[in-house]
């Protein structure tokens, strides 16, 4: 099993330290590790100063399993596994899925999302959203997808790359139809409590669905990619000790010190989250005036959750080359759609970084030369 080269993430080790701005990267603004130490409680700030870098447990430190267990309704820290978040994606497919069975895919989405069962040998249907109707996963295409051999349907809400977030009513609908064929659901969180609204946030899948697993993490809406931590969520036990036997042969435990920094960024939630919130929301509006100053060179169906929106691109030579462009004129890094496999059309946009604004100054700057 050798998955094909991941598109997205080969362009962004080709670009992503080497771009002056980033306008495309997913993550959201990190903190330092002095500033994140600094907010330590009493017991997390004891734990920190007398960590041992030996090995840590292999389904994580107890105190942190339990962390995140206690954010999802009916669940323990038994029903959670410490991760890497591609890690886990990794790991839930190679044991849920073998040759010959069906997976339906949210698509476009990250790579591993598909690409992994692709390698397992696999036979995949692509679902995929409608434009025009504000990027809608219509649960009625999900639905005269399924097939006998489905095995697994694999969503990620909010969504990588447009922004979209389900109505409760389609997500039911989804859950539903998992259910019905009898099939496993892994939902990609990793996005979510960047909720616009927060009244929209969807419950996790983990919660609403014996047979689903959640993926979540600190890279993104908690901006600390840096920590690799992430987990699998679910309460099929049976799943749970497969996934925990499977990390044996990938990192075997986590990292002592990032576990007890993100036991501490997970105790400080609401700040992370609302500090990346506000940049997000800022970033939109930022973004959505460029987009009227520049008649039509850009527009998109709003994100409704998450840090990242895909927006169609009009540019005669198409996204690809604009993109590249602007990193060899401007160093200014965008991502184009052909690195999901989606056309050449559109552009993601990433809004959970300080400087966006900076980025898209830089981005108004080059096309008036080009023009000029
Ligand atoms: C939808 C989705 N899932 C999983 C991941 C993997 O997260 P990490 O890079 O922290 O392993 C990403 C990263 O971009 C992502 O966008």
């Amino acid at each position: 099993m050798r998955p094909k080269p991941f598109a997205l993430e080969r362009y962004m080790s080709r670009y992503e330290f080497r771009a002056e701005i980033s306008l495309s990267s997913s993550d959201c603004e990190s903190v330092s590790q002095q500033e994140l130490v600094s907010w330590a409680d009493d017991e997390a700030r004891r734990l920190w100063d007398g960590l041992s870098l030996g090995y840590t447990e292999s389904p994580g430190v107890p105190l942190l399993r339990a962390e995140i267990a206690a954010m999802y309704a009916g669940l323990t820290a038994d029903d959670v596994l410490e991760v890497v978040p591609s890690e886990g994606i990794l790991v839930a497919m190679s044991c849920m899925l073998g040759p010959g069975d069906h997976v339906i895919v949210a698509f476009p989405s990250y790579q591993s999302l598909y690409g992994i069962a692709e390698s397992i040998g696999c036979d995949v249907t692509r679902w995929r959203p409608d434009e025009a109707r504000g990027w809608r996963f219509d649960p009625a295409a999900l639905r005269a997808a399924v097939t006998p051999r489905t095995r697994l349907i694999v969503v990620n809400f909010p969504h990588n790359p447009t922004g979209y977030l389900p109505s409760p009513a389609d997500f039911d609908e989804i859950v539903a139809i998992a259910r019905a064929a009898g099939a496993y659901l892994f939902s990609d969180e990793m996005y979510r409590f960047l909720e616009l609204e927060p009244a929209d946030r969807l419950p996790s899948a983990c919660e609403v669905y014996e047979k689903a697993v959640t993926l979540s993490g600190l890279s993104k809406s908690f901006g600390l990619p840096g920590l690799r931590v992430g987990w699998l969520a679910t309460r099929d036990a049976e799943l749970q000790r497969a996934f925990a036997e499977f990390k044996d042969f990938t990192t075997i435990c986590g990292s002592a010190p990032s576990e007890i920094l993100a036991l501490i960024g997970l105790r400080n939630r609401e700040r992370l989250i609302g500090r990346n919130l506000d940049i997000v929301e800022r970033n939109i509006a930022t973004a959505e005036t460029f987009f009227a100053e520049r008649g039509g060179l850009l527009a998109w169906n709003r994100p409704r959750a998450g840090s990242i929106g895909l927006a169609r691109l009009r540019w005669p030579s198409g996204a690809l080359d604009f993109c590249e462009r602007l990193m060899a004129d401007e160093g200014v890094m965008l991502l184009p759609s052909s690195v999901f496999d989606f056309g050449d059309e559109h552009v993601r946009l990433g809004l959970g970084r300080s400087n966006f604004a900076d980025g898209l100054a830089r981005l108004a700057g080059w096309l008036d030369r080009r023009s000029g």
